[in-house]
């Protein structure tokens, strides 16, 4: 079966998260994706947090599936000589080094539009072009500190908090993939390459616009009826952590279940949404609350929020998190167990749908790894193992027209 991204051909000149993530899923919908690494050490995250000895870490397997692997010291004449030759002849070229690495090794923008001026060189940096940071290396973390994330996450009476979702790293990949789409799309109205930036400050700011949107109604109006904070507590002239608090107007909250005592992950985010009030006091058995004015509105109850938790938490204190939650489903409320990874992982839902696959590695044999989380009705995602380094050196090389001879002094060279 022909794949939507059959016949583009990327090098994949990406390390670490950000950009490999990018590169992951368009290989996943057809792209040949040649991922472009350093002589003997590779994508440094093929070392990082292994679980077996010199086999690729779980960190890169679970990133560069459906690539290839070619080996290129780019810093050598003859590597530069290859690598001028890849941007001739493909179609992307997608990176994340630190700033000023790609001109530094003789690749500026302007370079590889001489070269190919079809190319779309798409970058991840931390922050943007002409930023005052942008000389700044950035990491997950640190993106997440910039981008709004960690000041509006965690509780108030504790430290600005990171999410364990790569909001910095495969969330700007996931941008990029789109601003690569798209360059592709116009590329094919004008003939012509461009240059596709993002920045990790702005693909974590993005996800993070409710927050943007909370800072403007602070200024107007002093308080947010939907933190916690309001209305016994105070607020500052900035957007506060709300903890669990629900972000877009539904109040809601993470709710102890059954066994929370020894299982950390013994609850369930239960959301009171409107419109489900009244079956929510059938569901808590308090069916008079459906008529109290005291409970009737979103506004009545917002000063008895948490008592109003509470209830629902004795209510839970027999249940587990999966009875509570195949209880109200039936009454529409919105709601889900907090699930571990331990669950996800060994979730038969998630095996089914293809959001989490086995594959078969050469050096580590099966593991599991992410599938797309976007369905197609007309496409069938199939997700391939990592290549080894190296493991497609010649075959690339080959293909770029190297004879045996030119690929030997190549390798002897050691530009490969
Ligand atoms: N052959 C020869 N040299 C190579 C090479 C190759 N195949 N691949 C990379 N290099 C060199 C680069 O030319 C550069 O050398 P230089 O600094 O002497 O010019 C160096 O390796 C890579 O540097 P850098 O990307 O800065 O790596 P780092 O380990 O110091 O920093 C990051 C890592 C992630 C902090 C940094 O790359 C960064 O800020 N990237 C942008 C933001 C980002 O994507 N961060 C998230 C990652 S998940």
């Amino acid at each position: 079966m022909t794949k939507p991204l059959d016949g583009i051909r990327i090098i994949d000149f990406t390390h670490v998260q950000a950009g490999p993530a990018c590169t992951q899923l368009l290989a996943w919908y057809g792209a040949d994706v040649i991922k472009v690494e350093r002589p003997g050490s590779g994508d440094v995250t093929r070392s990082q947090l292994r679980d077996i000895p010199d086999v690729d870490a779980l960190y890169f397997t679970m990133l560069n599936g459906n690539k290839r692997s070619l080996t290129l010291d780019t810093k050598t004449q003859e590597g530069k000589e290859v690598l001028e030759k890849m941007i001739k002849t493909s179609d992307v070229m997608v990176e994340n080094f630190g700033p000023g690495a790609l001109d530094r090794m003789g690749f500026s923008w302007a370079r590889i539009q001489e070269l190919n001026p079809k190319m779309i060189m798409a970058s991840v940096k931390g922050f943007s072009d002409g930023h005052s940071y942008e000389d700044l290396k950035v990491y997950e973390n640190v993106a997440q500190c910039a981008g709004g994330a960690a000041s509006t996450t965690g509780f108030w009476d504790g430290p600005p908090t990171v999410s364990a979702a790569a909001l910095g790293d495969s969330n700007t990949g996931m941008h990029l993939a789109i601003g690569i789409l798209t360059a592709l799309m116009q590329r094919q109205k004008t003939g012509k390459g461009q240059k596709v930036s993002c920045s990790m400050q702005d693909a974590v700011l993005n996800l993070c616009r409710v927050k943007l949107r909370d800072q403007q109604r602070l200024d107007k109006i002093g308080y947010l009826e939907e933190y916690p904070q309001y209305p016994h507590g105070t607020f500052s002239d900035v957007v506060p952590r709300g903890g669990n608090a629900g972000g877009g107007g539904q109040p809601g909250w993470v709710l102890k279940c059954k066994g929370w005592e020894t299982d950390p992950n013994a609850y369930i985010y239960f959301t009171i949404q409107g419109h489900a009030w009244q079956p929510i006091t059938e569901a808590l058995g308090r069916p008079e609350w459906a008529t109290d004015p005291a409970y009737m509105t979103a506004e009545a109850r917002q000063d008895k929020i948490f008592d109003i938790f509470a209830v629902i938490e004795e209510w839970l204190k027999d249940k587990t998190k999966y009875e509570a939650v195949d209880i109200l489903r039936k009454f529409d409320i919105p709601c889900a167990p907090v699930l571990s990874m331990k669950e996800l992982a060994a979730s038969p839902d998630l095996r089914k749908s293809g959001s989490i696959v086995e594959v078969d590695h050469k050096a580590r044999g099966k593991y599991l790894t992410i599938g797309s989380p976007i369905k197609f009705s007309d496409l069938e995602v199939e997700v391939k193992p990592s290549p080894l380094l190296g493991e497609h050196t010649d075959e690339v090389l080959t293909d770029l027209g190297y004879s045996a001879d030119d690929i030997s002094k190549l390798h002897a060279a050691k530009a490969v």
